[in-house]
C-alpha cells in the first residue's frame, strides 16, 4: 500500500490531483458527459493514459519478483513535444476484479515502458545569445514570472506551500542541482535549508566558497509529498524552467547531487556509481555527479567519496579549501 494513516495527502486527493492537472491540460470530459467535446492531443492522451495507470497500480499488491512477463510492443507511437519527454502509453487499467495479487501481464509491460529520459541538451537547444552578467538577475525573475503559481503538474495539488525556485549568485561558476524541495524548503521557499542543506553548506564551505557564492536549485520546484522521487511527468514539466535557469546563469560546473538530478540532467538512468568520477556535460557546463547531501546523512561512510567527487570539481574552478586555523 503506498499511503499510510500518517500520510498528508490520501490516495483520493492523488487521484483528485491529476484530475484537476488534466483539467488544467483541458480535458474537461473527464468531469461532465454534457461538457462540449474537446479535441484532446495525443500527448494528453498518453499523459492520461500513463498517470491513471500508474495512479490505480500504485494501489495495486504487486506481482512476486519472479514473475517475468515479455513486454508486448502496444505502445502507440508518441510525437515529442518542446521540453517534454516522449511519454509511453501506459498498460489499460485493470478491472477492479482482478486486484487479487495474481501475477498480470500488464506489470512488467508497465516498467519497461517508462519514458528513457532525455538530457537537457537533448530538450532544447543552446540559446544563440547569451544574457549579459548584469542581466542575470533580471533574466531569472522573469523565469520565476513565468512560472507563477504553477499548476502545470500534480505536485501544484500534492501540498506545497511554496515554489522553490534557487538560491544563490545568479552570476555563479558553480551550480548545484539537487532532486526537490523537502519540508523545510516548502516552509522556507528556499533550497536546501534543512539537514541535508546543512551538510551541504558544510561541504560549499570545504570548497573554500561561501553559499552565496553559488547557485542552488532543484529537478522540481515543488515537495513531493512525502518526499518521494518524483514522477517523470512532475520532472519533466518542470524541466524546462531550470533549463533557462542555466542557461542564464551559465556555470562552469553543475554537481549533480544524488541519482534524481543526474539522470533528468544527463538523460540516462544508471547507477550513481557509474556515472561518480567523470565529467559529463549539460548546457554547456561540466557536470559532476555526486552523492546527494541526505544520502550522506543516511551513510556518512560515503562522505570520503563525495569528497572526492568535489575536489575534481575544485581542480576545475582553480579553488583551494579554507586555510585552517
Ligand atoms: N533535498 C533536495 O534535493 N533539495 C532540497 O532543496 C532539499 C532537500
Amino acid at each position: 500500500m503506498l499511503y499510510g494513516k500518517d500520510m498528508s495527502v490520501t490516495p483520493g486527493q492523488q487521484l483528485r490531483a491529476y484530475v484537476d492537472y488534466l483539467r488544467d491540460m483541458g480535458v474537461y470530459d473527464l468531469y461532465r458527459s454534457d461538457s462540449p467535446r474537446m479535441v484532446v492531443s495525443e500527448e494528453v492522451l498518453a499523459t492520461l493514459r500513463t498517470e491513471v495507470g500508474r495512479s490505480l497500480a500504485a494501489k495495486e499488491v504487486r506481482p512476486a519478483p519472479s514473475a517475468t512477463v515479455a513486454a508486448t510492443p502496444t505502445a502507440e507511437p508518441v510525437r515529442s513535444v518542446p521540453f517534454a519527454r516522449p511519454i509511453a502509453a501506459a498498460p489499460a487499467p485493470r478491472s477492479a476484479s482482478d486486484l487479487s495479487g495474481t501475477p498480470n501481464p500488464s506489470d512488467a509491460p508497465f516498467i519497461d515502458l517508462m519514458p528513457k529520459p532525455l538530457s537537457f541538451d537533448q530538450l532544447a537547444p543552446l540559446p544563440a545569445t547569451r544574457v549579459a552578467p548584469d542581466g542575470k538577475a533580471a533574466a531569472l525573475e522573469a523565469v520565476r514570472g513565468d512560472i507563477g503559481d504553477c499548476t502545470r503538474c500534480p505536485l501544484a495539488y500534492a501540498g506545497r506551500h511554496s515554489i522553490v525556485f534557487a538560491d544563490g549568485d545568479p552570476k555563479a561558476s558553480l551550480m548545484f542541482v539537487g532532486e526537490g524541495p523537502g519540508a523545510d524548503e516548502d516552509a522556507s521557499g528556499l533550497p536546501f535549508v534543512g539537514k541535508a542543506g546543512q551538510l551541504l553548506n558544510n561541504m560549499i564551505a570545504a570548497m573554500g566558497v561561501a553559499r552565496e557564492q553559488v547557485y542552488i536549485a532543484n529537478i522540481v520546484k515543488c515537495r513531493p509529498p512525502r518526499n518521494r522521487t518524483p514522477e517523470p511527468v512532475e520532472a519533466n514539466t518542470c524541466s524546462q524552467f531550470l533549463l533557462r535557469q542555466i542557461d542564464i546563469v551559465q556555470p562552469k560546473v553543475i554537481v549533480a547531487l544524488g541519482a534524481t538530478a543526474a539522470t533528468y540532467l544527463l538523460g540516462v538512468k544508471q547507477s550513481l556509481a557509474s556515472l561518480r568520477g567523470v565529467w559529463h556535460e549539460a548546457r554547456g557546463a561540466k557536470v559532476a555527479v555526486t552523492y546527494h547531501p541526505a544520502f550522506l546523512l543516511r551513510d556518512p561512510r560515503q562522505k570520503g567519496e563525495a569528497w572526492k567527487d568535489l575536489q575534481r570539481v575544485m581542480a576545475e574552478l582553480g579553488l583551494q579549501p579554507p586555510r585552517k586555523g
